[in-house]
């Protein structure tokens, strides 16, 4: 995230200087918008997934990639432990001025501190990037995790989008894994870096948890091939 639009346009949003919203596409879709809105979603207006996962979270907890800190703020209102973490500079900033007591500039990787509850929410496979990397990430993840303590990420299964009219599908079984994808971001009429973001269907998650020793469980389906999963 070198330009840090996506940190650009929290700021944005949370100064007032709102006019339009944040267009994404990727290498298997057309453009669209991301509502700034959206992004600062209070917990009636978050998916049930997120709720859920909102629910669950107990003790200690890490909000990774945190964003503008909506998820973290319900947690602290709710008298959590909660430290928040992103690596977007504008996000950082906007989740302090939001009231995020404990928010810092920080990669996941660069993580050392233990938790009860780890979230990594908004499809959170995304920050793996890609399916070579899933086992460092995870192994990493579960360093941080206290005894009984708790993964909870979303994500999902994106076949779908290589569906065409008549219900074939025309994922090519040669190429990387179909979840993988490049990610592009403009905002403002400038293009952010092309960035890679992972979407993980829920079994390749489990075999994934499995090989490192992490047991993965699926606690809620959303309505549109997305799952709650937690991982321990
Ligand atoms: C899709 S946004 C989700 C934001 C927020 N969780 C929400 O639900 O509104 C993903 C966030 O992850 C952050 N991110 C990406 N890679 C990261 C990493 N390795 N460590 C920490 N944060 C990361 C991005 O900067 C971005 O703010």
């Amino acid at each position: 995230m070198k330009k840090d639009l996506f940190g650009k346009a929290l700021l944005d949003y949370q100064n007032n200087h709102y006019t339009e919203d944040l267009i994404t596409s990727t290498n298997i879709s057309d453009e669209d918008e991301l509502p700034l809105p959206y992004l600062f979603r209070n917990f009636k207006e978050m998916p049930k997934l997120e709720q859920k996962a909102l629910q669950l979270s107990k003790g200690k907890v890490l909000d990774v990639g945190c964003g503008s800190g909506s998820h973290s703020l319900y947690l602290q209102e709710k008298g959590l432990d909660i430290k928040a973490i992103d690596i977007s500079k504008g996000a950082i900033k906007v989740a302090k001025q939001r009231g995020v007591l404990q928010a810092e500039l920080k990669n996941l990787l660069d993580e050392t501190e233990t938790f009860d509850t780890i979230l990594l929410l908004m499809n959170g496979t995304g920050i793996f990037q890609e399916l070579s990397q899933v086992a460092a990430y995870l192994i990493h993840l579960k360093s941080l995790i206290n005894q009984n303590g708790q993964i909870l990420i979303d994500s999902s299964d994106i076949k779908y989008m290589y569906e065409d009219e008549d219900g074939g599908l025309w994922v090519d079984t040669n190429a990387n894994y179909y979840g993988e994808l490049d990610y592009f971001l403009s905002y403002k009429n400038e293009e952010e870096e092309p960035m890679k973001w992972l979407y993980l269907d829920f079994d390749t998650l489990k075999l994934a948890c499995e090989s490192v020793g992490l047991k993965c469980t699926k606690i809620s389906e959303g309505s549109h091939f997305d799952y709650l999963a937690k991982l321990t």
